[in-house]
């Protein structure tokens, strides 16, 4: 079913344009611009809300990139932002978290660090494919094949062509990039590489989870890390592969580091990180360690810290919590459910993924 001259009104966190239907009814509508005015059909239509997608622009938003710098956004399931000014973008994640925030009195964001969009990836999956390399199209398991993609490092994108040029079947492949440009995959012999952040060396493998902006990464390392009290013994869960723990570990007395991960914490403790035990642990489960601790650092997934962190928090209290996340509504969830032990005392905005929905944030909360 088509609707004509749908105003979108928003961009919500998950990229979709919203919009109203004549009956009310909110439309969610992908690669849709605040400030569009579209023609769209229906795809999934529910009790409460309808998804659409768009048949014709209108009017196009004011928002939008004339020149967008890839021809496959509207279409890859990649970029739901690409299409998008950059300080647009910037500013819809700052107006995404201001609202998902909205019933913390004085809640306020203390910066926003941006950096180039493009060619900022050094950590991703690409597929590979009849001797071409590509991605899904949005929302679907369809394979596009594509010529470059512009927000992934040039020395990933050569090392995915040469590879892709003898590919038949879909595979999915990893990779990564380290500081001095070279470029491993999950297919390589090779497991590891070294990696050099701010507050020393790490070793990053093409499976294990890292940061995967590396005009920021840096910055979110020594942001996130001040904003812990020195010299107290630190908890810090979902560490990874030290990426945290190498900064803090500078000035802690003693950090237990956890996560389930056994390749990151192999690498973890293959580093020279001082001061720490790393414990291989599935924080799903119940978790009640008996090391001592000041403060508590977490970095978790998208789905937000476990029912048993939350537990352990709640139990034993600690002075102060920095809290790094990529979901703003998991985190909010989280800081909802301490919220009446802790204050919300600093807040960042990283854009770590330009031109996709994601926000990566940083809150420092302290003891009421
Ligand atoms: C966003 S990453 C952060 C890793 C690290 N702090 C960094 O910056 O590189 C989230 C980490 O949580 C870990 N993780 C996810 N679920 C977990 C669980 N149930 N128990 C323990 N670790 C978990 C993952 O293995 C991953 O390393």
């Amino acid at each position: 079913m088509q609707y004509k001259n749908i105003t979108i009104t928003d961009n919500g966190y998950g990229g979709y344009g919203v919009g109203t239907l004549g009956s009310g009814k909110k439309v969610f509508v992908p690669f849709a611009v605040t400030g569009d005015v579209v023609n769209i059909e229906l795809t999934e239509d529910k009790k409460n809300f309808s998804y659409g997608k768009i048949v014709e622009i209108v009017k196009p938003s004011l928002l939008r990139d004339e020149e967008p710098y890839c021809p496959h956004i509207g279409v890859c399931g990649g970029c739901l932002f690409g299409n998008i000014k950059y300080s647009e973008q910037v500013n819809i994640k700052k107006q995404i978290v201001l609202q998902n925030f909205k019933d913390f009195e004085g809640f306020k964001i203390d910066d926003i660090f941006v950096q180039n969009p493009l060619r900022y990836r050094i950590k991703c999956s690409i597929k590979l494919k009849e001797g071409g390399f590509g991605f899904y199209k949005f929302n679907s398991r369809e394979f596009i094949k594509v010529d470059d993609c512009p927000i992934i490092s040039e020395n990933i994108i050569k090392k995915v062509k040469d590879l892709s040029e003898i590919s038949q079947d879909l595979t999915e492949l990893n990779f990564i990039e380290n500081t001095e440009g070279e470029v491993i995959s999950n297919i390589d012999n090779i497991g590891y590489v070294a990696f050099d952040t701010f507050f020393g060396e790490l070793l990053v493998s093409a499976n294990s989870f890292f940061q995967g902006n590396r005009y920021l990464l840096d910055k979110l390392q020594q942001k996130a890390c001040s904003l812990i009290g020195k010299g107290g013994n630190i908890l810090e869960l979902y560490c990874g592969n030290g990426f945290f723990t190498v900064g803090l570990a500078k000035s802690a007395k003693a950090i237990l580091a956890v996560d389930f991960d056994r390749e990151a914490i192999k690498l973890a403790r293959l580093a020279d990180i001082q001061n720490t035990k790393f414990l291989r642990y599935d924080l799903n489960r119940h978790f009640a360690p008996s090391f001592k601790f000041d403060s508590l650092f977490v970095d978790p997934s998208r789905q937000g810290l476990s029912k048993s962190v939350i537990k352990l928090i709640r139990d034993k209290l600690p002075e102060e919590i920095v809290y790094v996340s990529c979901n703003p509504t998991t985190m909010k969830r989280d800081i909802k459910n301490i919220s009446e032990f802790y204050n919300i005392r600093e807040f960042y905005i990283f854009d770590m993924f330009p031109n996709t929905y994601h926000i990566e944030s940083v809150a420092r909360l302290e003891r009421k």
